[in-house]
């Protein structure tokens, strides 16, 4: 039997798996990927512990049309909150599913103890540090953008959060990809990603830059790309928070050297934190053509775990 394939970080996949699973979520995205039924007969299970509306939406919908069933849970269902360590409930419910979809406010641990078993597939919808279903999306969406994920020039502003940690593990194994990073001070990336993705760009022929600042911004950009600045399931001990993030809102001065570069957002979107509505509801945005692409990323990522 082939081993089980989890997702809980980008790190999990090999550069061909990553590859493969941009273009496969390109080819759902385009509908051209046939009517595959590869989970019929299987059991998915979706538990958030946090909000969300595109990441459940996505899996729920995604397995569904796959030929799936599903089984949902919230955060105050399962025997966790009384005590129940992960390690046993990742035996149990390996058990009975197929597939375990899960956004958690923890860890990587806690993920990688549901997947000490060789059963069940799990997949990190979202967890404090990494946010890998979203990277796969967003690299889909730049591949039916520009037909390409290589050497597209990207500039990320705002929060170094899970979403953008998940990003630089991605993008910085693209040859001739530009990635650069503009976060406030004190809001970078973790330290421990920054050293990875700076490496791994070093490698793979792609550059990867962290600032702290929005002045000297690179022009010629293919890619503004920017996050809430309250990520789900977090809170900022600073009160001046808002301060200090305020000169990194996305606004339509960052065009006047990147006439060309579209706009990306993971959602959801605070219009006037952020993003001006005139960048997120503007001619540039594909934000929504990338957050239906969660979907077609998510079919993607069911597939190739059950392959
Ligand atoms: N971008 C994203 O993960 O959206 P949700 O929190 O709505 O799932």
């Amino acid at each position: 039997m082939a081993p089980v394939r989890h997702l809980i970080s980008i790190d999990d996949l090999t550069d061909a798996e990553l590859h493969a699973l941009v273009v496969r979520g390109a080819e759902f995205s385009a509908g051209t990927a046939g009517r595959p039924a590869p989970l019929a007969g299987d059991v998915v299970g979706v538990y958030f512990s946090k909000t969300s509306t595109r990441t459940r939406t996505a899996f729920s919908s995604g397995a569904l049309r796959l030929g799936a069933q599903i089984i949902a849970y919230g955060p105050g269902d399962l025997q966790l909150n009384t005590g129940e360590t992960s390690e046993d409930t990742g035996r149990v419910m390996s058990r009975m599913l197929d597939v375990l979809v899960a956004r958690t406010a923890s860890d990587p641990a806690e993920m990688r103890a549901w997947a000490a078993q060789d059963r069940m597939a799990v997949i990190n919808a979202m967890s404090a540090e990494e946010h890998p279903t979203q990277a796969l999306t967003d690299l889909t969406t730049l591949y039916r953008q520009f037909g390409r994920v290589e050497g597209v020039r990207v500039l990320y502003v705002g929060e170094g959060n899970n979403t953008a940690t998940a990003l630089a593990l991605a993008l910085t194994r693209f040859p001739g990809v530009e990635f650069e990073l503009r976060t406030p001070p004190g809001y970078g990336l973790p330290a421990a990603y920054r050293e990875r993705a700076a490496a791994q760009a070093a490698r793979h022929g792609a550059s990867f830059r962290e600032r702290h600042d929005m002045t000297g911004l690179p022009g010629d950009l293919d890619v503004v790309y920017t996050t809430r600045w309250q990520t789900t399931g977090t809170s900022k001990p600073d009160p001046h928070w808002r301060s200090v993030f305020a000169p990194f809102q996305v606004t339509p001065a960052l065009w006047e050297t990147s006439p060309k570069a579209v706009f990306m957002h993971d959602l959801p979107a605070h219009r006037g934190d952020e993003v001006t509505a005139e960048v997120l509801d503007g001619p540039a945005s594909i934000a929504f053509e990338q957050a239906e692409n969660k979907m077609h990323s998510a079919m993607a990522v069911l597939e190739w775990c059950r392959a």
